[in-house]
């Protein structure tokens, strides 16, 4: 549906592209007249700046496309194939809706370079790929392309870069890929090759050889990779290794710098890792890897990169205070294992540390706040113990989550402090807001929930230009949520989650309140909903072939717990759009503002338990995306506006425990709902109550039957860091709605495997 809003259809006359023949441009635009293309490529200039003609002969030798231009079908007769000059082309990253890779790119013998990964093609791959022997680059990656590669690729001896990971090949792994000469970088990933790998010949210019995912049948010895002299990179994620093979030396002791060996069923830490001297990034995340993380791995001298999610890990070896604290680590995440104890002196130079849902008691070491180049510390999860320690001002993002720290949050948050995340939520703090939060200009994430904080309502972080999420629920806030005096709008600027649920807010809400709150009120855009369909791994591959191997970043995603009914949740949304309010178990009282309609972004509403009065907004008819909604347990009195009838998404409502009368609006998201919903009104009537509205009714005098009161809790991202992850998540908008249980695994997931890929 919004795809039709979004492209545009009509003919646009090309300019001509500077230097090329007009023959040439004739035939470039009747390619671009072939699909609909999105308004940004609209912009003749925008769609020609990867043309590049050949001075002497003004032939079209090089067309690169923007990301995202085309959608539609790459069919056989298109003008494309008469460009029969090309040397370079790079179509990746559009949308060619499922067509078969045409055969007639077998016409562009001239090419060297083929660029069409992430473009949505199916089925076999054509023969006559056969013929462009010039290649040098081919990249098909993240389609759905299936069919045999030793066939299609026997004739390309040029290649230098190959590039087939996430499509359907099968067949076994085309070893003559080894003999090729000049190939510096393969990826074979996630497709069904199976068989055993083998490599006949040394393959002198390996650099990067991914192999991950695969449905290898056997266990591989590491100890065929011997001959590869040059490898720097190697991913064999998702395939079994011989354990014997893990503990002698292989031959690229000198060469190797990334290693990634992810859900490889490992239980002994790989000892042959230890003579690798030029080893800068290690990922051996979900493994069974038990005991202590051997202390020769600290002295690693190029070490910077260590994951070790999801293992068994107990402990370190060697002394706590010296061993990691001298290496070089920068880049550390121990999440998910059993490590217990008092938490090791962090390196020197670390940057970001994450040890979230492990056993580590005691404080939190001191030394924290001596490593200057720290950006994100994620202890979260943990018998932490003792108070916060004073430096949160310089990092970036601060996660100590469901721990048992005390006293204060220190009030020191000093002026150009680069704090975007502090969580602190679930501890035993006590205290007040520190007003030095004022200073974080970049805050953007803000948890306190379930402590014993004890303070008024913080109208003043409406100074900060950045917060999205504020949640104070559970504590001891206390006084009223509009400032008395002055009854006007909350008016956060960026506000799109605020839980002020279970403290002790008193007061009414003036009927403006929920006016001037921008980002919520804007409504989710077609536009970027359709960008949105890549992946980070993509952006990261891309990466690769320019050399860069350490796009390979770390990456935090704020998250918080939701604990509304009924929620079903798309992905993309939670990240970008996702806006939600939680006033419940409170003492607020008077009606509910009007003005709430204007939050048109909202997903979930809760003002259960308070003692608002008066009729339900009929505005709430306009907030269009609200899936959970829960007023029940106030003195609301009249009808339910029928209104609500047009809230197509909503899949819970409860307005149980009122004064309501009339009858329940009949749709059927709405007569859906358990009757417990409506009951222990004064007179509702109608589906799903059994009183019918066309005999005399007499108030319910029936106890309310028992409610679930377990609420589906569980833990959604929020508000991503950098474009991998945006991209990331956002690809879950094209394709479905996903239920809660879904996306709980799927996030932590996310969350766990660091990188892209898994
Ligand atoms: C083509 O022309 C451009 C400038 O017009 C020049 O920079 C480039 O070097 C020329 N290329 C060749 C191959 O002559
Ligand atoms: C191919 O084009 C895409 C889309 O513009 C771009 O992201 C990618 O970097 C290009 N690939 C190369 C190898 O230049
Ligand atoms: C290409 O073929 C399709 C049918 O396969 C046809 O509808 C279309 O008109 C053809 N285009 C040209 C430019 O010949
Ligand atoms: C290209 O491949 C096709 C099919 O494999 C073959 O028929 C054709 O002769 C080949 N040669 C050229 C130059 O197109
Ligand atoms: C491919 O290479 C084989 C030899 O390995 C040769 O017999 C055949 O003619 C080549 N095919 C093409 C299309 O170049
Ligand atoms: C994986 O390989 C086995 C044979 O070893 C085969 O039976 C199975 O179908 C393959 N799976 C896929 C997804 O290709
Ligand atoms: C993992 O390794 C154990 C032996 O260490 C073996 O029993 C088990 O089958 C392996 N699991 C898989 C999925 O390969
Ligand atoms: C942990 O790793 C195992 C493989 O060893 C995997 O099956 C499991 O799903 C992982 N758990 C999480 C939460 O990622
Ligand atoms: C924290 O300690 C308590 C006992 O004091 C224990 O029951 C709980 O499992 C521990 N939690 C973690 C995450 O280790
Ligand atoms: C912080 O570092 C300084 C030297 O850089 C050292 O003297 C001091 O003991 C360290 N403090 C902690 C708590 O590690
Ligand atoms: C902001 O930081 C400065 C020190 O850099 C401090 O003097 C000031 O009191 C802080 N602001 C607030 C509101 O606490
Ligand atoms: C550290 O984490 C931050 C936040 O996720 C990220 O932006 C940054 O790139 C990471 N740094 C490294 C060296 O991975």
């Amino acid at each position: 549906m919004f795809i039709s809003s979004m492209l545009i259809t009509t003919t646009i006359n090309l300019v001509a592209a500077q230097g090329c023949r007009p023959d040439q441009t004739e035939t470039l635009k009747r390619f671009k007249n072939e699909f609909a293309f999105s308004s940004r490529c609209s912009d003749d200039a925008y769609f020609l700046r990867g043309v590049t003609c050949d001075n002497a002969t003004g032939a079209v030798t090089e067309l690169k496309l923007p990301i995202g231009c085309l959608l539609g079908t790459l069919r056989d007769n298109s003008s494309l194939f008469e460009l029969s000059h090309l040397r370079y082309l790079n179509l990746s990253f559009n949308n060619f809706a499922s067509s078969p890779l045409s055969s007639a790119f077998g016409q562009l013998h001239n090419l060297e370079v083929l660029l069409l990964s992430t473009n949505g093609f199916l089925g076999q791959v054509p023969s006559s790929l056969r013929n462009l022997t010039k290649l040098t680059q081919l990249q098909l990656a993240h389609n759905k392309l299936t069919g045999d590669l030793t066939s299609v690729l026997q004739n390309l001896t040029n290649l230098v870069a190959l590039d087939v990971s996430s499509n359907e090949f099968y067949g076994t792994i085309p070893s003559f890929l080894f003999t090729l000469p000049l190939l510096s970088y393969l990826d074979l990933s996630e497709n069904h090759l199976s068989g055993s790998l083998e490599i006949p010949f040394s393959s002198p210019k390996l650099q990067v050889l991914r192999l991950s995912y695969l449905n290898i049948s056997h266990q591989i010895d590491l100890r065929i990779l011997s001959s590869l002299k040059s490898l720097s990179y190697l991913d064999l994620s998702g395939n079994s290794l011989t354990p014997t093979s893990m503990d002698s030396d292989i031959d690229f002791t000198k060469s190797l710098r990334f290693l990634l060996l992810s859900e490889c069923n490992i239980s002994e830490f790989p000892r042959f890792v230890k003579s690798l001297k030029n080893l800068e990034y290690l990922y051996l995340s979900h493994n069974r890897i038990k005991g202590n993380v051997p202390d020769w791995l600290w002295s690693l001298p190029r070490l910077t990169t260590l994951y070790l999610i999801n293992n068994s890990f107990t402990g370190f070896e060697g002394s706590l205070d010296h061993v990691l604290a001298n290496s070089p680590v920068q880049v550390l995440d121990m999440a998910y294992n059993c490590f217990r104890g008092s938490f090791p002196n962090p390196p020197l130079y670390i940057i970001n540390l994450s040890a979230w849902n492990n056993s580590f008691t005691g404080e939190i070491p001191l030394s924290t706040c001596n490593r200057t180049f720290l950006d994100v510390l994620d202890l979260s999860y943990n018998n932490f113990t003792g108070l916060i320690p004073p430096c949160l001002s310089n990092r970036n993002v601060v996660n100590l989550r469901k721990n048992k720290l005390e006293g204060n949050i220190p009030d020191e948050f000093y002026n150009g402090a680069s704090t975007q995340t502090l969580d602190v939520g679930y501890n035993q703090l006590t205290g007040k807001l520190p007003r030095s939060l004022l200073n974080c200009t970049h805050l953007r994430f803000l948890s306190v929930d379930d402590n014993r904080i004890s303070d008024s309502f913080p109208f003043w972080l409406k100074a900060l230009p950045s917060l999205k999420t504020l949640t104070l629920r559970s504590n001891r806030f206390h006084g009223p949520i509009s400032p008395p005096d002055r009854p006007s709008p909350l008016a956060f600027p960026k506000l799109q989650i605020l839980e002020i649920s279970h403290n002790r807010f008193t007061g009414s809400l003036p009927n403006n309140y929920f006016e001037n709150w921008s980002a919520t009120s804007l409504k989710p855009n077609d536009e970027e909903k359709y960008m949105g369909d890549y992946t980070s791994d993509n952006i990261y591959e891309e990466n690769m072939y320019m050399g860069d191997y350490t796009s390979d970043k770390y990456m935090y995603q704020d998250t918080l717990d939701l604990q509304y009914k009924g929620l079903y949740m798309e992905q993309g949304k939670v990240l970008t759009f996702y806006s939600a309010i939680d006033f419940s178990g409170n003492k607020l009282e008077g009606e509910i503002p009007e003005s709430i309609g204007l939050l048109k972004a909202l997903i979930a509403v809760n003002l259960s338990s308070n003692s608002f009065t008066g009729h339900i907004p009929m505005s709430f008819a306009n907030v269009s995306e609200l899936e959970s909604l829960d007023l029940s347990k106030n003195k609301l009195s009249g009808e339910i506006p029928q209104e609500l009838r047009r809230l197509s998404y909503l899949a819970y409502i409860d307005v149980s425990d009122n004064h309501l009368t009339g009858e329940i609006p009949q749709g059927t998201q709405i007569t859906g709902q358990p009757k417990s919903s409506f009951e222990g009104n004064l007179g509702l009537c109608g589906l799903p109550l059994e009183e019918s509205c066309f005999t005399e009714n007499t108030p319910s005098i029936e106890e309310p039957e028992e409610k679930d009161e377990g609420v589906l809790k569980w833990r959604a991202v929020a508000i991503g860091y950098g474009p991998g992850v945006l991209f990331g998540l956002a690809i879950g908008h094209l394709v479905a709605l996903y239920k809660p249980e879904w996306f709980i695994k799927n996030y932590i997931q996310n969350r766990l495997r660091g990188i892209g890929r898994v």
